[in-house]
């Protein structure tokens, strides 16, 4: 099988077919089974820069476990005001002195279009882990690699997308990675934080959506809830974000009314969207997302560094 990702970037989800993500996913499950050994070399002597402008917990560390899982080393700058960001230097500069020591960057930023800038700047491929409010590609890789584990398949899959639809970059890169897989959603989110319309633009005639004002109008046949925390620091305005705070809850009592074998599915980091009472429920899977990232960064680390 051809390698769809080898020295490739990956600034949106949108960039790939659905025979590449399926590829990913083989490789995924393949990594696994690897002996220490063998996984060790897939990226020996390789170095990972990981520019994170943006704070991140999950996103970079999943990075590096990743790349440390396969034999790599990785050199990062998280703090930019421990870096010549803070003396003045421009954006480009960085990434090229970042790009000249290393094999591949991962680069996270609060602009859209930083990625896809980075990539044109760097002669490294480049992956865009989260632009703005724009895309997060490598969350929905793991995403959906979780739903297909944990569900068995992607075929007749009902989502339903709750909370902040209008900044949450993980949506965006969900809902055109599951449009390649004829999925249904199910979009429920304040009127103020309504998806948007550009979502649609070369995806509507491959999905299915309906609107609703709250999950229990759909949790009795949805197969995965997918909750995103209310993206405070992306609102213009600090008062609109008051308005909306804590607009939804997931809770046991709201599961007890769930299909079975419902998905509960999170990016991190969760404010009040799920309460702590449901973690420890079989429906509970964020956590487990957290595993399945380490595992398909790895497999995409793998894929973009060997042919
Ligand atoms: C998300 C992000 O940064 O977009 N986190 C993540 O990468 N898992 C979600 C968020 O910040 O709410």
């Amino acid at each position: 099988m051809v390698n769809p990702f080898f020295n490739k970037d990956v600034i949106s989800i949108r960039d790939f077919s659905r025979s590449d993500l399926d590829y990913l996913f083989l490789k995924s499950d393949a990594i696994q089974i690897l002996p220490v050994e063998e996984k060790k070399k897939l990226a020996f002597g390789k170095l990972l820069g990981l520019t994170f402008f943006e704070p991140s917990t999950r996103t970079r560390l999943s990075f590096e476990a990743a790349m440390l899982s396969i034999g790599g080393d990785v050199i990062s700058i998280t703090e930019p005001r421990t870096s010549s960001v803070e003396k003045g230097e421009n954006l480009h500069d960085t990434l090229k002195t970042v790009d000249s020591y290393v094999d591949l960057m991962v680069i996270r930023h609060r602009m859209e279009g930083a990625a896809r800038f980075a990539a044109e700047v760097a002669d490294n491929p480049v992956i865009n882990g989260g632009s703005g409010a724009e895309e997060h590609p490598t969350q929905a890789m793991l995403d959906i690699y979780t739903i297909l584990k944990e569900r068995g398949s992607l075929s007749n899959l009902k989502v339903a997308l709750v909370g902040d639809l209008k900044y949450g970059r993980t949506v965006y890169s969900l809902l055109y990675g599951l449009s390649l897989y004829n999925t249904e959603f199910a979009l429920i989110s304040p009127p103020e934080l309504k998806i948007r319309d550009d979502a649609f633009l070369d995806i509507d005639s491959k999905i299915r959506i309906s609107y609703h004002k709250n999950l229990e109008e759909v949790i009795d046949h949805v197969d995965v809830v997918y909750a995103t925390r209310i993206q405070k620091e992306r609102f213009p305005d600090p008062v609109e974000y008051e308005k909306v705070k804590g607009s939804y809850l997931i809770d046991n009592l709201l599961l007890s009314k769930a299909k079975k074998g419902l998905l509960v599915m999170h990016p991190l980091p969760r404010t009040s969207e799920i309460s702590h009472e449901v973690d420890s429920t079989p429906n509970a899977k964020y956590f487990l997302q957290t595993r399945y990232g380490k595992i398909v960064r790895s497999a995409l680390i793998s894929s973009i560094l060997n042919e």
